[in-house]
């Protein structure tokens, strides 16, 4: 998103207790901000006066750690995200975007997930951000921001070696040459959206001031084993599979519908999950070539 924001000449503020690696070009238009967005005077200083809308993508975003850490969820998705619109308020700062997830609709088996089904989260980590959303649906309906959830399926692209999700193992996997466990069958369906298809739907939303909830994916789920298939076709390595008895409470399949944002952001993805995945191998290709050099 920074990126996007840079390329089109708009000045930033990152605010993240992770320094962000800004080439040169770009940095006389982004300031970071250092620091915890739990601390109320890191959030002042994350949204200057004038600032034109908020982005927020900080959270907890490990379903597992919010399953641990139901209070720490609770601060870090909630409470943040409730003291950002609440300087939105009082700084008059017109849009704020909030990275949502489907799971504030819980598990719906093989049925699709649209933004017509009800909120029946059911983990902290969902249940914050459905609770986030009608914190938006609340400064929105009070104060006029214009306020976005976009509800994103599984992001893949470059930049997320530090994740433990599926597809950096799998990257992680072909780097080292080895195979992979897959719980089951490997026949549970995920939708895969590339990173550039997330920010041209955020960027979407930030152009037009959308005020209301769309749900962000490639609207085509696939099964795990034909993702393992189309990361070796990316990579070019064998990626062997063991499988191993599957996981109590895994979701048989994320199916999504992207209609809406179709029709009112004018959101079209268009990476193909094959291409958009030679993005990922070519980032951890680079990462594990600098990691090398350095040792
Ligand atoms: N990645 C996905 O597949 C996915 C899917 C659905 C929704 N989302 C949502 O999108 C957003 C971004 O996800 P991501 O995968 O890029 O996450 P990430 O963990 O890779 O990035 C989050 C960033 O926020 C920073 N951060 C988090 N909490 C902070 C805090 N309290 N103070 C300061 N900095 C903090 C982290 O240092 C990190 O740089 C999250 O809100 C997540 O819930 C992600």
């Amino acid at each position: 998103m920074v990126r996007a924001f840079v390329q089109r000449g708009n000045p930033v503020t990152i605010v993240d207790r992770v320094t962000p690696e800004i080439p040169e070009q770009y940095r006389h238009l982004v300031t970071h901000v250092a620091g915890e967005l739990t601390d109320p005077q890191v959030r002042e200083a994350a949204v200057p006066e004038g600032s034109a809308g908020i982005i927020h993508l900080a959270a907890i975003t490990s379903v597992l750690r919010s399953v641990d850490k139901p209070a720490e969820t609770f601060a870090e998705n909630l409470e943040v995200t409730q003291g950002l619109l609440e300087l939105a308020r009082q700084r008059g700062v017109g849009r704020f975007v909030l990275a949502s997830t489907n799971a504030v609709v819980g598990d719906i088996g093989y049925g699709t997930i649209s933004e017509r089904l009800p909120l029946r989260p059911l983990t902290p980590y969902g249940s914050t951000k459905a609770a986030c959303e009608m914190l938006l649906s609340g400064y929105s309906g009070a104060y006029g921001i214009a306020t976005t959830a976009l509800r994103f399926t599984n992001i893949y692209g470059p930049g997320m070696s530090h994740k433990d999700s599926f597809v950096p193992r799998l990257m992680r996997a072909a780097l080292a040459g080895e195979g992979v466990e897959v719980y089951g069958d490997g026949s549970q369906s995920r939708d895969f959206v590339h990173i550039d298809d997330v920010v041209q739907a955020i960027t979407a939303s930030w152009d037009k001031q959308y005020n209301g909830t769309a749900v962000i994916g490639s609207g085509n789920s696939i099964s795990v084993m034909e993702l393992i298939e189309s990361v070796r076709a990316a990579t070019g390595k064998e990626l062997p599979v063991t499988h191993v008895p599957a996981k109590n409470g895994e979701m048989p399949a994320v199916i999504v519908e992207i209609e809406k944002a179709r029709r009112e952001l004018g959101y079209a993805p268009n990476v193909r999950l094959t291409d958009g995945l030679r993005t990922v191998w070519d980032d951890f290709r680079d990462a594990d070539g600098r990691a090398s050099v350095t040792t």
